[in-house]
């Protein structure tokens, strides 16, 4: 019986040289890009994967209360468009709004399992440590996996709702955003269950902009830890404290743009993949974007890719919307 994994029952799906492998490649692909950029998947170590736990409490961060609201107030109506024998979770972080989806899924119909797949192995044990006990009628999963490109891998069993929380969808850039949307289409074909996904929406940057520049500094802490992880896994000379955290609502585009301005010039050598580079003093390096969307356009972006929506819900204030859609 599993009521919990251990890191050991882990399900390992990224090859064994992944982080040698792709890491290298974003990595020399983004810094030597105009404007240089880094792909957002290698914020979450060990330690920013804690820092986005700290995130999801700030008081100005408010997705991840919004979201919770939407599920506490929603789930249910959700659950029952969409009932499903396997909840399958990407990006799933520490799975705490989880539960809420989880218990209105056991009342809708027959619940049969749980698989969490996150690239972190540390979110996926911190998810063992909050789930243990609360469901020893599941079989839990955890797989280690990107999504971005081995969703093909993953286990097909039963109807499934495939849920994307968090506003992580927003984290890719248009182009992969429809790519993704268009590769879980062909993973999840007509009648093999449902897709939920949550959504951060359009809104005043007064509140936008706080949300990515907190005054604790946290997200600022997160946000260069992308350059320890440079730093560790590359041997790279970055020095993290010389880059400052600045996040800039882009009206035209709708995202927030997370940077890291060089405040003064630098020279940064990479050697394990045989590279040096320069930046100028108040360079930008672009570290992730974070897309707000509107519900009607979103909606008509799931139908270009093969999707038609079920429904879609807020939180009271409207803030973040979850959507309900099906292969048609
Ligand atoms: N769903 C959680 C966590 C969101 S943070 C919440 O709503 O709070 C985004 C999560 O996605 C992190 O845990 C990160 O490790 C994971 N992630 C980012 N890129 C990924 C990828 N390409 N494949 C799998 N997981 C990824
Ligand atoms: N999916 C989260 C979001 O877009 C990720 C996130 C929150 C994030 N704060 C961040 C990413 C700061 C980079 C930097 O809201």
């Amino acid at each position: 019986m599993s009521t919990a994994f251990t890191p050991a029952d882990i399900t390992h799906y990224l090859p064994p040289d992944f982080l040698a492998k792709s890491l290298r490649r974003d990595v020399l692909a983004g810094l030597q890009s105009t404007p240089k950029t880094l792909p957002p998947k290698w914020f979450y170590d060990e330690r920013g994967s804690g820092l986005f736990e700290q995130i999801t409490e700030l008081p100005e961060y408010y997705p991840t209360r919004a979201e919770r609201e939407a599920l506490e107030l929603h789930a249910a109506e959700i659950a029952a468009a969409g009932p499903a024998e396997t909840l399958m979770e990407l990006g799933s972080g520490s799975s705490r709004k989880t539960p809420l989806l989880l218990d209105a899924l056991a009342e809708a119909g027959p619940l049969r399992r749980y698989v969490a797949v996150d690239v972190s192995d540390s979110a996926l044990i911190s998810a063992r440590e909050g789930l243990a006990g609360l469901y020893p009628e599941l079989d839990l999963q955890a797989v280690a996996a990107d999504f971005e490109h081995q969703l093909h891998l993953l286990p097909h069993e039963g109807r499934r709702m495939v849920a994307f929380l968090g506003g992580t969808i927003g984290n890719f850039e248009p182009d992969a955003r429809i790519a993704f949307l268009r590769e879980l289409r062909s993973f999840l074909g007509p009648g093999e269950g449902t897709f939920l996904v949550g959504t951060d929406l359009v809104k005043s940057p007064s509140v936008l902009v706080p949300a990515y520049d907190d005054a604790q500094g946290v997200t600022a802490d997160f946000n260069r830890n992308v350059l320890r992880v440079l730093n560790a896994e590359l041997g790279a000379d970055f020095d993290v404290d010389a880059f400052e955290h600045v996040a800039v609502w882009n009206e035209r585009k709708e995202w927030i743009e997370m940077r890291l301005r060089a405040t003064r010039a630098m020279h940064v050598r990479l050697p394990a993949v045989g590279l040096e580079i320069d930046f100028a003093p108040g360079e930008d390096l672009r570290t992730e974007i974070s897309a707000k969307f509107r519900p009607e356009g979103f909606g008509e972006e799931l139908g270009e890719a093969g999707f038609a929506v079920v429904g879609q819900w807020t939180d009271a204030a409207g803030r973040f919307a979850l959507t309900l859609a099906e292969p048609r």
